[in-house]
Formats: C-alpha cells, structure tokens, sequence
C-alpha cells in the first residue's frame, strides 16, 4: 500500500523544478541519457546466482559442494544409496572414502525414496573432510560403486572473509559498465580516458589491507569535472538532503577534506570517517561482485572509485565514480547510526545463498542508494545514488513519484528500475526505526550460526557453540557494567 503523500523538501513537481533550472542543466535531465548514475548490484548478485544454479547443475563447480573449507580440505555432505542395496557396496564405498584419506565425521542412514524399492533400502549421508583438489575424484570414484550420488545443497555456506585483511580476497569486479567493453560508456572513444582510468584503477588491483591508499594527481579537466558535479549538487543540498548528510558534508568542508577546487584524496577521507563512525576506504578498480562488496561493509569498510567521470558527462555516469562515492556515500558513512546500518547489511551477507545476496542487493539499492526519510514533516534523500545525481535528486523529491513505508520485506523483493527513475522509494521513520527493521530481517535468514563484529581485532567472530557466545557475552557485560557506573555518576 502507499503511503499517503508526504510533502517532498522542494514543494514542488518533477516538472515545474526542472522548468526553473538553467536551460543546458534540464536539457542534460531530460534527456533520454539522463538516467543518473547506475550501479546494479542487484542484477549482479541476480547473474553470480544464475551461474552458480546452471554451474551446479552441470556438475562442474565444486564451489557450490562444498560447505566449509580449512587449510585447502573442504567438508562436504554426500548423499547416496547402495547399488543393488548390496551390503558389499557398503564396504566398497567406504573404501573410496579411505583411499582419499577423506576423514568422516557425521554418518547416518535413512528410508530410501525409490518407488521400486523394498523396506529395506537406505539412503546414506556422510559428511566428511577431504582435501579440496581430491573432491570431484572423489565423487566420480564414489559414483562408479554408488547410486543416486548428490550433495545436500541446502547446508552449503559460501566462503566469507573473517579477517580484515581477507578483504585483499574480496575484488571480484563486474565488468559490466567498463569503459573498454561498454559502448554506451560516455569514454568508450576516448583512449587517453580509458588510458588514465586503467592507470588509477592498477592502484586498487596492488592494493593490500593496511597501505596508505596512495593519492593520485589529478588532472585539471578531471578537478574541472569535479568543480560542476559538486557545485550544481551542493546547491540542492540544503533543501532536498537529511540532515546527517548535510552535517557531515559541512564538517568535511570546515576541516579542509571538502572543497570545489580539488578532488579529495581516499587516504584524508578514509581517515575523516575512521573518526566519525569507525568507516573506512579501500580503493577498487570498478563495479564489484555484489557478495564481495556487501562482505566488506561487514568490516566498515566501504570500497571506493578513485577515477572520476568522462569530462564530456558530468551529470551523468554508467559506473560508480568519485563523484558518486565522496558526495553521495561517505558524508552518509559519517553518521554513527547510518554506519551501523550498513554494517548490519554486511553482517546479514556473510555466508548466505545466492538468493539472499540478491535480495539483500535490491535491499540495498533501496535504502543505501535511494532511501528516503522523513525528517520534520518533509521527505528527505539519504540514499547515495539520489545525492549524487542531480535529476533524480529533483525527481525523487517531487510529488510524481510512488513513495511507500520501508518494509525490508517487502524492498527485498521489490522490482527496480537501472535504466529510469525509481517506480517506487522507501520512506524510513529514522534509521534508528530502519537499523531496527533490518535487523529483524536479518534475523529470519536461514544460517546455521549467527556473527558478530569484534572491533577490537577487525574479526568476524562465527557464534556458533555455547562457549564462543558466552564469551561474547562476557564483553557485554563489561561494556553494560561502565555503562551502569556511568549512570550512577550522573544520578
Ligand atoms: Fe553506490
């Protein structure tokens, strides 16, 4: 259901907005180029599970047998029945189990399922640990001597980083929108555009956890570019941006990280935000794979564009750029709340099916790029892709288009649009209201344990025994205990 209208900061239509702007700025809007700035990590994560499905399918991606994996041996589940239920295949089978050294850790049996068989027929599970390059022998050797041999699918948890610096892992990029492969890409002509992005993204492709992010020079044309996008979106600001956004945006200025006249370097923004809300930056050379990129966010840490736009289009471009990341995101990642938020998105990441990627991609896109909120009275933008673009900052924020109460049920699924505007945006009460929301979301995610961040060793801690959750018990209340004392002063 809609909700009823809420009056949009501008007090006004998509079109009588647009009629008030300079002639060349509504031209760029209007244009059927004009879509604003795209990045899909929807239709990624759509594409990473299609794959994986057919790959799995096919029998050819051990990727998806596999549950766990330690020190190059993976554990797996195996499902299968005797052939000609004969007690000797029993016996033979095993054998392949110890010809690999494959170690067995949980076995049982159950009815089998074939129409055609007796009260006697078994099918068994074995979950065992093998060494990850003897895996597909091992199923094709257990194959020959077995029937109906499969793996239990619905236990499979993929890879996930656990510690910061396994985040140097995390750069599968999408190559979707690159300038080299892109047609529409406004550089796809330009070699020296195409020569100088490839030059800053090899600074992301040699980048490792713990380096300085090393500062680039900056072109004239390039801080020209910079100049228009960051003045023709500042002047929205005031009337169509929450107030975190503009808090944080007016600190960035008034300390020097800000200003019209230069790009800002990664490294002196990294370290605005590590202040602010724990955030940090890490360079990336384009578009990332929508698993690699919500994993990331678990470790506050937001992948970062460091190439700008082609000089051509400034109000408009296919892939992420600094422009989109310094103005729409990181003003956002400065607020302590909305940081947590997009932590939990992360959190909620790890480990999970293709599915839930998905869904939690479009959940993304609907808050984290093209939120709304309601702020004394008014709609207001804090999603990223919305600050940073101009015609759908306006278009959002008019009385056109479909706004509704965020439900992140009901976002999960919701269709979107990487072409046009926004059918539909989400209007949250707060983020406090949003956080709350998420995290009952993230709760009904089928996972068989539960995280948590550790900030003090930048760890993913896997609850999933009594003692590891006792543990993290114990540091609650520690933290509890100060807070109590706190209290105690203050009455
Ligand atoms: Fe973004």
């Amino acid at each position: 259901m809609p909700t009823p209208k809420i009056p949009g900061s501008a007090g006004k239509s998509f079109r009588r907005a647009v009629s008030e702007l300079d002639p060349k700025q509504a031209e760029a809007i209007l244009s059927p180029r004009f879509f604003g700035r795209r990045q899909s990590l929807i239709e990624d994560a759509r594409k990473e599970r299609e794959a994986a499905a057919a790959a799995a399918e096919a029998g050819e991606c051990t990727e998806t047998l596999v549950f766990e994996e330690k020190d190059g041996k993976a554990i797996v589940n195996l499902l299968f029945s005797l052939k000609g239920n004969k007690p000797s295949s029993l016996s033979r089978t095993l054998k392949v189990f110890e010809t690999f050294e494959a170690k067995i850790l949980h076995l049982e049996t159950r009815p089998g399922k074939k129409e055609t068989g007796t009260s006697s027929d078994l099918e068994y599970l074995i979950c065992c640990e093998v060494h990850r390059s003897d895996l597909i022998t091992l199923m094709s050797s257990i194959r020959r001597v077995s029937e109906d041999v499969r793996t239990t699918k619905e236990v499979k948890v993929h890879w996930f980083p656990t510690k910061i610096a396994d985040l140097d892992k995390c750069h599968h990029l999408v190559t979707k929108f690159d300038p080299d492969l892109d047609l529409d890409h406004p550089g796809y002509s330009d070699q020296e555009y195409r020569k100088r992005r490839k030059m800053i993204a090899e600074i992301a492709f040699t980048y490792r956890h713990g380096e300085p992010i090393p500062r680039v020079d900056y072109l004239p044309s390039e801080t020209a570019t910079w100049k228009e996008v960051y003045s023709t979106l500042k002047s929205l600001y005031p009337t169509h941006a929450c107030k975190e956004h503009l808090e944080s945006f007016h600190l960035l200025e008034t300390q020097g990280v800000y200003s019209e006249d230069r790009i800002p370097q990664l490294q002196d923004v990294s370290c605005f935000l590590k202040e602010r809300s724990g955030f940090q930056l890490r360079p990336v050379a384009g578009l990332l794979s929508a698993r690699d990129f919500l994993a990331s966010l678990a470790f506050r840490i937001f992948q970062c564009t460091q190439y700008i736009r082609h000089p051509a289009s400034p109000m408009h471009t296919p892939e992420p750029d600094c422009c989109h990341e310094l103005l729409g995101h990181v003003p956002m990642l400065a607020d302590k709340t909305f940081a947590q938020f997009s932590q939990d998105i992360g959190l909620a990441s790890l480990g999970v099916t293709d599915e839930e990627i998905e869904k939690l991609s479009t959940l993304y896109w609907f808050t984290i790029e093209f939120g709304l909120c309601k702020q004394k009275g008014e709609l207001k933008a804090y999603g990223a892709a919305l600050l940073s673009s101009f015609g759908e900052l306006l278009y959002a924020l008019s009385d056109e288009p479909e706004t509704r109460a965020f439900d992140p049920d009901e976002a999960a699924i919701q269709p979107y649009d990487d072409q046009q505007y926004q059918p539909v945006y989400f209007v949250s009460e707060s983020f406090r209201d949003a956080k709350e929301k998420l995290r009952n979301y993230a709760s009904r995610i089928k996972r068989p344990y539960a995280v948590r961040y550790d900030p003090l060793t930048a760890t993913i801690e896997i609850l999933d025994s009594p003692a590891k959750i006792q543990s993290s018990m114990d540091v609650l209340r520690d933290e509890l205990q100060t807070l109590s004392t706190a209290l105690n002063i203050l009455s």
